[in-house]
């Protein structure tokens, strides 16, 4: 589902910062070579990952779903001289590729990609987070949400992706990826800990900033 028109995307996209050429070519090899390129965020959502990042300015971030980097580079663009990037997921293939791009990249020597399932690697975490992405396993929203608030600074923001789940979420849909999105739309919209935005930027980003 479009939310925008394609016009209005590229309308959008014209006018805003251009994608870094090492950003571009991840974008096309991810399209030539790897399953499901849709999930990559791509130019604009990447753009404004990237500004807000940069207006953090963190010392540590956070990401659940690496895929192919994409959103990590983007990500890592605000982090301070010192700072770092956790980037995690399950899956150790996309995982070499997207190390590829990292190593490519001025912040390869910040950027850690760890290989596992994210509700087991988070509680070993235990540095202060200052920006944290959800973006793996839809089910599990809700509890990477209760695992990584306690880890975030207080102004810390956490961004949540695919929210509006391709329209779902205001569909009859009865489905459980459908249901669970809606219950950690629900959970985080209730949540007296956070300030809570929800943008209809691509598939739905809410942003929380905890208190
Ligand atoms: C939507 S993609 C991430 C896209 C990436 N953030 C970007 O914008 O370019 C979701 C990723 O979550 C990973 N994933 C799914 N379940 C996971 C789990 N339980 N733990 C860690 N990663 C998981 C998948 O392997 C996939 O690469």
């Amino acid at each position: 589902m479009e939310f925008i028109a394609k016009e209005l995307l590229e309308y959008c996209e014209n006018h805003s910062q251009t994608e870094s050429e090492l950003l571009r070519e991840l974008n096309r090899q991810t399209h030539l070579k790897v399953m499901s390129p849709r999930m990559l965020s791509g130019h604009l959502q990447g753009r404004f990952l990237a500004l807000l990042s940069k207006m953090i300015q963190p010392k540590y971030v956070l990401e659940i779903g690496t895929y192919t980097g994409y959103s990590a580079l983007c990500l890592a663009e605000g982090l301070t001289p010192h700072g770092k990037l956790v980037t995690i997921d399950s899956n150790e293939e996309t995982n070499l590729f997207a190390r590829k791009f990292f190593q490519k990249s001025p912040y390869a020597h910040q950027i850690e990609s760890i290989t596992g399932k994210a509700s087991e690697i988070i509680p070993t975490i235990t540095t202060p987070v200052n920006l944290a992405f959800i973006d793996a396993d839809k089910k599990a929203y809700k509890h990477y949400y209760e695992q990584i608030i306690p880890l975030l600074t207080s102004g810390g923001i956490l961004i949540a992706d695919n929210v509006l789940w391709s329209g779902k979420v205001v569909s009859d849909a009865q489905d459980q990826d459908t249901l669970l999105i809606r219950e950690f739309n629900k959970h985080v919209a209730a949540d007296t800990r956070v300030d809570c935005l929800m943008l209809p930027v691509r598939d739905g980003l809410t942003i929380v900033r905890k208190k």
